[in-house]
């Protein structure tokens, strides 16, 4: 660590040991799909990781690497064929109120108002009718949203959709948090503001959180930890420690030097997937 505490470790190798004091644990995990055509693709390849208690992971790694693979299992959408999944050292069999997941498009039902979506969750977490209102407003103005309560998803932009559905998903007070590129489909101002948002929010609520990107910089801002996915199958190859401290800006130039470490490494994993698939072109001519 550098005498500021803003610099990144250099990417070491992940060893696949597993740690009692984890939030969850990935230990030797592999899954395959059988696409329609028959064909098997394996989509990640023993994989190892262990997440502490109110820690901020981000994976990143070249399209098809397996991140979405990886956070369905821990969501417990999906079932690993090799190894095993754990939260709290109990295995992941199914999804569960104590995992919150946020997806590229915010899953609001659109016929109900923004408040209504938020007092939804509420209920099947088991909260009084009394308080539900009283605690979806909380959460809809720890995301700016207090404003709008009674709009519906389809009168708001999609950044506040998205605000939104991170509201609801905080509403639950969920142990860990998930999300798979929840600012994707974003442009770029909304999602810089959604960036800090996000950064502000888990300053307070300290969830958890495995966060899937593959926009490096966000991972930066976000993470106290970037993990890096090889191309296909995919597997953990390099870990960056993110010591800055927060709040933090996109202007810290320390964390613009770790950046275009990531960045060069995920460019080489990017490039290996390229000639792998021009490699694999004749079988499927
Ligand atoms: N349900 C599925 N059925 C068949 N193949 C799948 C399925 N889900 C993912 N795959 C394949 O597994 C690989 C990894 O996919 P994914 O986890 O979505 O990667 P990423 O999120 O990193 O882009 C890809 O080749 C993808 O086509
Ligand atoms: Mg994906």
């Amino acid at each position: 660590m550098s005498a500021t505490g803003s610099s990144a470790r250099s990417l070491r190798l992940i060893p696949g040991s597993s740690r009692a004091s984890a939030k969850l644990s990935l230990r030797g995990v592999s899954k395959t799909y059988r696409q329609e055509s028959g064909e098997l693709v394996q989509a990640i390849d023993d994989v190892s990781l262990d997440v502490e208690p109110g820690e901020f992971v981000c994976l990143i790694g070249p399209t098809g690497s397996g991140k979405s693979t990886l956070l369905n299992l821990v969501a417990g959408l999906d079932r690993p064929d090799r190894g095993e999944v754990l939260m709290d050292g109990h295995r992941i069999e199914h999804p569960g109120p104590d995992r919150a997941v946020l997806f590229q498009e915010p899953a609001l039902f659109p016929w109900m108002s923004v408040r209504a979506n938020v007092e939804f969750a509420l209920e099947l977490s088991g909260v009084s009718k009394a308080e539900r209102r009283e605690q979806a407003m909380h959460w809809l103005s720890k995301v700016h949203l207090a404003d709008f309560p009674n709009a519906q998803p389809h009168e708001i932009s999609p950044g506040m959709r998205q605000r939104a559905a991170l509201a609801r998903a905080l509403a639950c007070q969920p142990d860990v948090l998930l999300a798979d590129e929840p600012f994707g489909a974003l442009d770029a101002q909304s999602r810089e503001i959604l960036q800090h948002e996000l950064q502000t929010v888990w300053l307070e609520t300290r969830n958890t959180f495995v966060f899937v990107t593959h926009n490096v910089r966000e991972a930066v801002f976000l993470a106290d930890r970037v993990v890096l996915m090889s191309a296909r199958p995919g597997t953990l190859v390099a870990e960056h420690r993110i010591s800055s401290p927060r709040p933090r800006a996109f202007e810290d130039v320390l964390l613009a030097k770790v950046v275009v470490d990531i960045h060069d490494h995920l460019l080489k994993e990017v490039d290996r997937t390229v000639s792998a698939e021009s490699n694999a072109q004749p079988d499927l001519a």
